[in-house]
């Protein structure tokens, strides 16, 4: 058997299915004003809407419920030892039982902790973290016959929720001038791979699609 197109496998069952997506700041509005800041990574985009997954409990998501706005700012991969110290941490003043168990921690200032400035945003409240090369501003969209509880809130206690981009901010650098385009060998996402923080790697090619 040619062992290169038939490789052996075997059945695993893997504590987690983190498979390697983007690293995601967002930020949200505090009842208080102040700014929190949530890492996550489950997170797809198709055309101008972004479905996230966030777990109950959260500062952001109890943000999110209440307030239907966020920047979804995209860490860069020099951001990672920021992205980690406030890694432990939660905005939500309570730290629910099963956090502090595995060593989470409240902190009401992430931005300082991070490391990171924040801007102002065009068309939502909660403030961009200038740090990141790409800043989504984006509203909850509702579906208006619908009522809240239709979030889908699953027996885990994850919220899945869609997101409508309304202005995209990029830093220059990470753009073709004179171009909408980001450029992909400018642009260092930060990744979350099994746990682990990963750059992009080297690029291998274009779809046929590809403007840049
Ligand atoms: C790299 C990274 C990725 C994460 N991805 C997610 C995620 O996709 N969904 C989620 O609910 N939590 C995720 N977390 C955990 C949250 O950041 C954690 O629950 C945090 O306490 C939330 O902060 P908040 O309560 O202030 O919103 C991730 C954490 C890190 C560091």
């Amino acid at each position: 058997m040619d062992m290169h197109r038939h490789p052996r496998t075997r059945v695993i069952h893997p504590s987690i299915l983190y498979f390697g997506t983007p690293v995601l700041l967002i930020t949200t509005r505090n009842p208080d004003g102040s700014t929190n800041i949530t890492p996550m990574s489950s997170a797809w985009a198709l055309a101008d809407r972004i479905v996230i997954g966030l777990s109950g409990g959260g500062q952001g998501l109890a943000n999110l419920r209440r307030e239907r706005e966020c920047v979804l700012n995209l860490a860069g991969e020099d951001m990672h030892r920021g992205v980690e110290r406030i890694a432990p941490t939660t905005g939500h003043a309570s730290v629910p039982a099963w956090k502090a168990a595995t060593g989470y921690r409240h902190e009401a200032d992430k931005f300082t902790l991070g490391g990171w400035h924040a801007d102002a945003s065009v068309s939502v409240k909660p403030p961009r973290i200038v740090e990141c090369p790409l800043q989504l501003e984006a509203r909850v969209l509702l579906d208006l016959d619908r009522p809240l509880e239709a979030w889908r809130d699953s027996a885990g206690g994850y919220a899945i929720i869609e997101l409508e981009v309304l202005h995209v901010h990029a830093h220059d650098e990470v753009t073709v001038a004179g171009t909408q385009h980001v450029d992909p060998q400018l642009y260092r996402p930060l990744f979350y791979l099994f746990r682990h923080y990963m750059g992009p790697g080297k690029p291998l090619g274009r779809t046929f699609k590809a403007e840049v």
